[in-house]
């Protein structure tokens, strides 16, 4: 644990989302923006983690509510420099981190520096060609910074000084106290601005330094949905590089949607349009077809996902083809050398080595041997619309087309199940099992014809 306390700055009303929900519960990477800035102040194993929130924004308390977590209410909301002042009593290591909720790439390393440098006070600083709306950096001939003037407060020349302040900080705890209790709200805004106690520990004659994040992104802001489109853009990018410098085959770095965790063996494809969510892992050699969607699964090696199909808690062996179109639900737990087809849709369902349902198929709460197949339009009723049951297929079963399993079923071991069944009732191993009406000609039959118009 280090002598850190973070203060996370979530109060601000987000009036440019035009959304009920507070701007950051909105999500990056299918994480709300705060839970960004948590990882980070976690990574830093900071002792104390201080969410300052506002008007509103309950749901935010209620949606982070953890042991590690703290959270104060500042409101009405008079500033940034007001915001940490409502954090201060819960504050007792040695330094304060201030990050902003609404401000998530911010990397750890970056953070790791700027508490690092043993000055009273360190800024998180930038050069920007535009820096309009921004609190400029302001330093005196030999270069010390004096003072942050923002945006609304400059003078002309001050406008156009090109080094903006982040917001995000690192001070002496002591001297924060001591600094925020001195600060006023004598300025355009009529706020308090946190900004202030730069020149109040150029007076104290703290030490004072500057810090950049390594990337520039890494410091910007949310207000607008097209900011937050831009962020997520540059966050997926990011992603692509990393998978690509390990090795990983991305065919197009600017179409591909990571929102967890994914993690891939060698010489894994991943073709455009494709989103994974949750903890996914991609075995050796796996490839992924265009448009696909896959959820919390596991792909073991050399298995071929065909383009547009939904995979969802899925458990999938190795060797196996899936899709196009296949739709896995939930639950199943694929073998090796497994073949599911186009408009399969399989759920809670256990599929042995070797066994296929090329087409059309629905199998749900299924056991399913090894070298089975499953012929189109396969259906297991497992459903009598109250209660769910279980089909057991064993292996080395051949299911014709277009049957229907009426669950619970068991269809024995290296049977036949004859096209256009309605199978109710458990079938012996090795036999042909066929229900059916027996097909008959009924000659001198004619179509009908249309009606003479009046
Ligand atoms: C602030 C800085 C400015 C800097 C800019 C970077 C001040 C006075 N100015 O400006 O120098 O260039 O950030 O984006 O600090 N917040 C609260 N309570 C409040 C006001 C703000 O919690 O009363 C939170 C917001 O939710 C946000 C952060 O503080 O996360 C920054 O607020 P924002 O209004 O965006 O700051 P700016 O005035 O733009
Ligand atoms: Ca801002």
């Amino acid at each position: 644990m280090s002598d850190l306390d973070v203060v996370i700055l979530a109060a601000g009303k987000g009036t440019r989302m035009y959304s009920d929900i507070p701007k950051v519960l909105h999500p990056l990477a299918g994480q709300p923006l705060l839970a960004h800035v948590i990882t980070a102040a976690r990574a830093l194993a900071a002792r104390r983690i201080v969410i300052v929130y506002g008007h509103g924004g309950e749901s935010v308390r209620d949606r982070f509510q953890a042991e590690d977590i703290e959270f104060v209410r500042q409101e009405p909301q008079l500033g940034t420099g007001h915001a940490v002042q409502q954090a201060l009593p819960l504050l007792d290591s040695s330094m304060t981190l201030v990050l902003y909720g609404d401000v998530p790439l911010i990397e750890v390393a970056t953070l790791e520096r700027l508490t690092a440098t043993g000055a009273d006070l360190a800024l998180l600083t930038l050069e920007l060609d535009e820096p309009h709306g921004y609190g400029r950096i302001v330093r005196n001939r030999s270069g010390k910074i004096v003072r942050i003037v923002e945006e609304k407060d400059a003078s002309a020349s001050e406008k156009s000084i090109r080094e903006i302040n982040t917001g995000l900080l690192a001070a002496s705890t002591p001297h924060l106290k001591k600094w925020l209790t001195d600060i006023d709200n004598d300025n355009q805004q009529n706020e308090y601005y946190l900004t202030d106690i730069t020149a109040l520990a150029v007076r104290d004659r703290a030490t004072l330094t500057a810090v950049a994040p390594a990337q520039y992104f890494e410091v910007l802001g949310i207000n607008s949905k097209a900011q937050l489109a831009r962020l997520e853009r540059i966050f997926q990018w990011e992603r692509a590089q990393k998978l690509m410098n390990q090795g990983v085959t991305v065919v197009d770095p600017a179409r591909i949607d990571v929102r967890g965790t994914l993690s891939c063996g060698r010489d894994v494809t991943i073709d455009i349009g494709c989103i994974f969510e949750g903890n996914v892992v991609l075995g050796d050699r796996v490839s992924i077809g265009a448009n696909c969607v896959v959820r919390e699964s596991h792909v073991g090696p050399g298995s071929e996902i065909l383009p547009f199909s939904h995979i969802d808690e899925n458990t999938i062996g190795a060797d196996c083809r899936i899709g196009p179109y296949a739709r896995l639900r939930p639950g199943n737990h694929l073998g090796n050398d497994v073949r599911v087809g186009n408009f399969v849709e399989i759920k809670a369902t256990h599929i042995a080595n070797g066994s296929k349902a090329n087409h059309l198929a629905y199998l749900g709460d299924s056991r399913i041997g090894s070298e089975v197949n499953i012929g189109a339009g396969t259906i297991t009723c497992n459903y009598d619309g109250a209660n769910k049951y279980q089909t057991i297929i064993e292996d080395d079963v051949f299911i014709g087309s277009d049957t229907q399993l009426v669950a619970p079923v068991t269809i024995g071991a290296g049977g036949t199940v004859g096209a256009g069944s309605t199978i109710t009732k458990d079938t012996p191993p090795g036999e042909l099992s066929v229900s059916r009406s027996k097909q008959v000609t009924v000659s001198g039959w004619q179509r009908p014809v249309k009606g003479k118009r009046k």
